[in-house]
């Protein structure tokens, strides 16, 4: 069961928010261990269209709190609103990019981004076309018709990129969905995405170790602490758009919040240490 909503929290709440997550804690109860607290007390919202990302030392909650936000896992208290409305479990609104995600082993590439539209009810020919335009975006258009074993780790992420994209959720999450990737398709994947969100301004929730991802990407950047996994920062991303790297690697303002999230990261690493 959730805990109640204190007005307070209420109150914090932006009218409107994409998401809200109110006051959210984990415990993860485990037996023979003592219960841990993978989260405690995080709240924040993220306004329609907005591109946030979340970053954090290693276990500090962030996939955690992505499954909680898409209904995959259940808050041990707090509660995450979407467009106003309580989260009960998946839905077609919030599109999960998980490296845990499977794609269908029996379908090929073609049919695993075309799954998402078809069962949206759309007929074949239209669901084809989404998913070829969708594959061109991601740069696969020649793979697919082949099947998930044949790919190596990069492209199958690039699947499941483009199979969430298909089925056109407003909300993405997306947990190091370039973490697997070489830099180079990394930088290509990372123009790609801003490309699509630019055209079609979906909020997007995107976990990352990279702190130049995050700076370059979002339009906020939400650093976490660990044990317990909390809010420690939220750092405005106030550089201009659309993002083009070159122009931005010498801006120096752009230099400035890369260094300021690196040297909050070196800091909560040291704490963590101590
Ligand atoms: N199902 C589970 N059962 C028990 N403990 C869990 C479970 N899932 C996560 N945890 C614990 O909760 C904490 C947070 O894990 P989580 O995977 O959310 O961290 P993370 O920030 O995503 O880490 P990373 O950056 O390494 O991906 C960790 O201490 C982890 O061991
Ligand atoms: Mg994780």
């Amino acid at each position: 069961m959730s805990k109640p909503i204190r007005p307070a929290e209420v109150g914090r709440s932006a009218a409107g928010a994409a998401v809200s997550v109110r006051g959210i804690g984990k415990t993860f109860v485990v037996s023979g261990r003592p219960d841990h607290v993978a989260l405690s007390d995080i709240s924040f919202d993220v306004a329609p269209g907005e591109f946030v990302s979340i970053i954090g030392p290693s276990g500090c909650g962030k996939s955690t709190l992505l499954y909680i936000v898409g209904g995959f896992i259940a808050p041990s208290s707090g509660e995450v609103l979407t467009s106003g409305k309580p989260v009960r479990g998946p839905g077609p609104d919030r599109g999960p990019v998980f490296q845990e995600f499977a794609l269908f082993p029996w379908k090929t590439v073609l049919g695993n981004v075309m799954y998402g539209p078809r069962q949206q009810g759309m007929g074949k020919r239209a669901a084809q076309a989404r998913a070829r335009e969708l594959l061109s975006l991601v740069h696969l258009s020649r793979f697919e018709s082949y099947y998930p074993r044949e790919l190596s780790g990069g492209m199958k992420q690039r699947v499941a990129i483009a199979r969430t994209l298909a089925y056109d959720p407003s909300t993405l999450l997306m947990d190091e969905p370039f973490g697997s990737l070489d830099a180079y398709t990394r930088t290509v994947m990372q123009n790609e995405l801003l490309a699509i969100w630019e055209r079609d301004r979906k909020t997007v929730l995107f976990v990352t170790h990279a702190v130049e991802e995050a700076v370059f990407l979002s339009d906020r950047v939400i650093m976490m602490s660990r044990s317990p996994g909390r809010v420690s920062e939220s750092i405005a991303i106030d550089l201009p758009r659309p993002r083009v790297r070159d122009a931005l690697l010498l801006n120096s303002r752009y230099q400035h919040l890369v260094l300021r999230i690196e040297t909050l990261m070196r800091q909560a690493h040291a704490e963590d240490q101590r």
